[in-house]
């Protein structure tokens, strides 16, 4: 444990161990089962968790009905979403997605391959999208398949006062049609017009319901759109925006161990994985965290 941890955390660090990483963004909780967490220290973790945006929980245990069970302490859950496969879930829970390549007698049994996830938020498509994700590491391949997340407030904050007065009342169109493997979702018409494609337009800059600070909401870069603008104009500055949202020092990556839980704030971070050798198996479950309302 280092000792900046243990001097700015002060309360939450009273009843959890938590261990800042050193990018801007996460931070490990140790000595925890997340099975049997008291109330006290429930509210420390949330705490910690609106603070680094990102926690990692190692070591874990936790059946489907575990992780459905600590997801559900934060609110209610929805359903995993539609991907190139379908809607691919645990038999009988629908809250669990399932991120796999492994394929049983041909059939995925979840979403998402082996290939690079770009860097996205998770159903940010939807009028109201999750608050949070949480990902449970079942099987993990000897290399690749780490997933890095960026703190939107960081690259909010990086942005040239001018640039910021130019978005300060723009609303973005987040698509719905491809996911972040670029695969089509089932049942979607394919299209690459990002003026036509349908998803759900937010603000472009948005006030985190619970800290209070600001973000920058891109979404994901494909078919995105900024209503109002020329496509041209609305694709430039996309381009000139995502230049800042993908900047090393505003990411932290996660190496994966089995037994790693992940829970990220779906609004002020975005996250990405590398892809990784489809001969090896990576078996992850999901949970999705309603969100409360519409972001603002
Ligand atoms: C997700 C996701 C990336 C990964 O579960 O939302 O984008 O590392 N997963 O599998
Ligand atoms: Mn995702």
């Amino acid at each position: 444990m280092n000792l900046e941890g243990t001097i700015a955390h002060g309360a939450a660090q009273d009843l959890l161990n938590v261990v800042p990483t050193s990018a801007v963004l996460g931070a490990e909780i140790r000595g925890i089962d997340l099975k049997s967490l008291d109330n006290a220290q429930f509210e420390a973790f949330r705490r910690a968790w609106h603070q680094h945006e990102v926690l990692l929980v190692r070591g874990q245990t936790l059946s489907d009905q575990d992780l459905v069970a600590f997801s559900r302490r934060f609110g209610d859950l929805d359903w995993a979403p539609v991907q190139e496969t379908g809607r691919r879930f645990v038999e009988g829970l629908p809250e669990i997605y399932i991120v796999s390549n492994v394929k049983v007698n041909g059939e995925p049994i979840g979403s998402l391959g082996s290939g690079e996830a770009v860097w996205h938020t998770d159903m940010s498509y939807l009028d109201v999208p999750p608050m949070a994700s949480m990902l449970y590491a079942l099987e993990i391949p000897p290399a690749g398949g780490n997933t890095s997340f960026c703190s939107m407030y960081a690259v909010y904050d990086a942005l040239p006062a001018e640039l910021r007065q130019r978005i300060a009342t723009l609303k973005i169109k987040h698509d719905g049609t491809y996911n972040s493997g670029g695969y089509l979702r089932q049942g979607v018409t394919a299209t690459n017009d990002p003026r036509t494609s349908p998803g759900a337009v937010h603000p472009l800059v948005c006030t985190h319901p619970d800290t209070g600070r600001q973000m920058l909401y891109l979404g994901r870069r494909r078919n995105a759109y900024l209503l109002g603008l020329e496509l041209s104009e609305s694709e430039a500055l996309l381009n000139e925006l995502w230049q800042y949202a993908e900047r090393p020092e505003f990411s932290w990556e996660h190496v994966w161990q089995v037994g790693d839980l992940v829970m990220w704030d779906n609004r002020c971070t975005m996250h990405r994985r590398d892809p990784f050798d489809d001969t090896a198996r990576r078996i992850m479950h999901r949970t999705q965290i309603k969100g409360s309302a519409r972001p603002v």
